[in-house]
């Protein structure tokens, strides 16, 4: 048995539990490859899940290792991936509870894509979650080129994301409406004001589903239907970001690096906020 070092979790609470221990690796099974992980980036569900507000498909195991995004290379393969291939993924972690915060993750190929390979582990890490739901959030919204476009947390991961993505598709960007769709990022009363600013007739889309109500504030109104995006684990849409990354579409910001152990300390400064960039983890 394998003996990696992983940050975990014992039981919900403050952020000094999120502490250095051991675990042992799992063995991939038929479909999974085994990723020695290079970079694990922190992501505000990580921050919600070790402190207990977040919704589980399956009960909880502990002790739970958090994150959702990995930039590794394979160390056991599998069909399409060989050992030694530089990959990036997000680790679903909600379905798996495989958390990137270790130097090892187990995972199933369909999740994984190939690294940018203009990129340095920090900031490939820096694409999969926050990228998958920017590119979901604009599919969902829809917008034709020249379409106008208002992301109300553009400096923040997702919505960094999308304005690079919907620049890139001919989707003009502004910052305050009216506007043909909107994309909320941050939810609360900044959602009712991005809300405002859609069109008669435009598109809504929020990416914090915690605050969306049915038939809540945001019911269909003004001819807007509000779609609520929450992201799936997608290698070959994950595989072309990666493209756009090495094309220098998609631009990841890292804010810092920090080692694996200092895991508690990179979830304080998550939660202070006012970070232009993700906050990434070295085992
Ligand atoms: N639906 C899904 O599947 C899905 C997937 C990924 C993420 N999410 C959610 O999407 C949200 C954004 O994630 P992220 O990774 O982009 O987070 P992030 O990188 O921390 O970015 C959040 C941005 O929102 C800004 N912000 C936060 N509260 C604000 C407020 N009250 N007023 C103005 N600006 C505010 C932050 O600015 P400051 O730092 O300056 O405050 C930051 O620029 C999170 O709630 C996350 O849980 C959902």
């Amino acid at each position: 048995m394998t003996i990696m070092r992983v940050a975990a979790v014992d039981e919900f609470g403050p952020v000094e539990n999120l502490r250095p221990r051991t675990m042992p690796v799992r063995e991939p099974g038929p479909g999974e490859a085994l990723i020695r992980v290079t970079a694990a980036a922190v992501n505000p569900a990580d921050l919600g899940m070790c402190e207990g507000r977040y919704r589980w498909r399956e009960p909880v195991r502990f002790p739970l290792v958090p994150g959702y995004d990995v930039a590794g290379v394979v160390e056991v393969g599998a069909p399409g991936w060989p050992v030694g291939t530089a990959v990036i993924a997000a680790t679903a972690h909600s379905r798996t509870q495989a958390g990137g915060y270790a130097e090892y993750v187990t995972l199933p190929t369909e999740y994984l894509a190939p690294a940018p390979a203009g990129l340095d582990p920090a900031h490939a890490a820096a694409i999969p979650l926050a990228g998958l739901t920017a590119a979901r959030a604009l599919a969902a919204l829809n917008l034709a080129p020249g379409r106008t476009l208002l992301v109300n947390g553009p400096h923040g991961s997702v919505g960094g994301f999308a304005v690079q993505l919907a620049e890139a598709a001919g989707v003009e960007v502004r910052p305050s409406g009216p506007v043909d769709g909107v994309l909320d990022v941050i939810g609360g009363a900044a959602a009712v004001a991005a809300f405002a600013a859609v069109r008669d007739g435009g598109r809504y889309a929020t990416v914090v589903p915690e605050f969306w109500v049915a038939g809540g504030v945001f019911a269909p109104a003004r001819g807007i239907e509000p779609v609520s995006v929450l992201v799936e684990p997608d290698g070959l849409r994950l595989a072309e970001l990666s493209r756009l990354a090495d094309a220098g579409v998609l631009r990841p910001r890292v804010a810092r690096v920090l080692p694996l152990a200092e895991a508690a300390e990179a979830h304080r400064l998550l939660a202070a906020g006012g970070l232009r960039g993700k906050v990434i983890l070295k085992p």
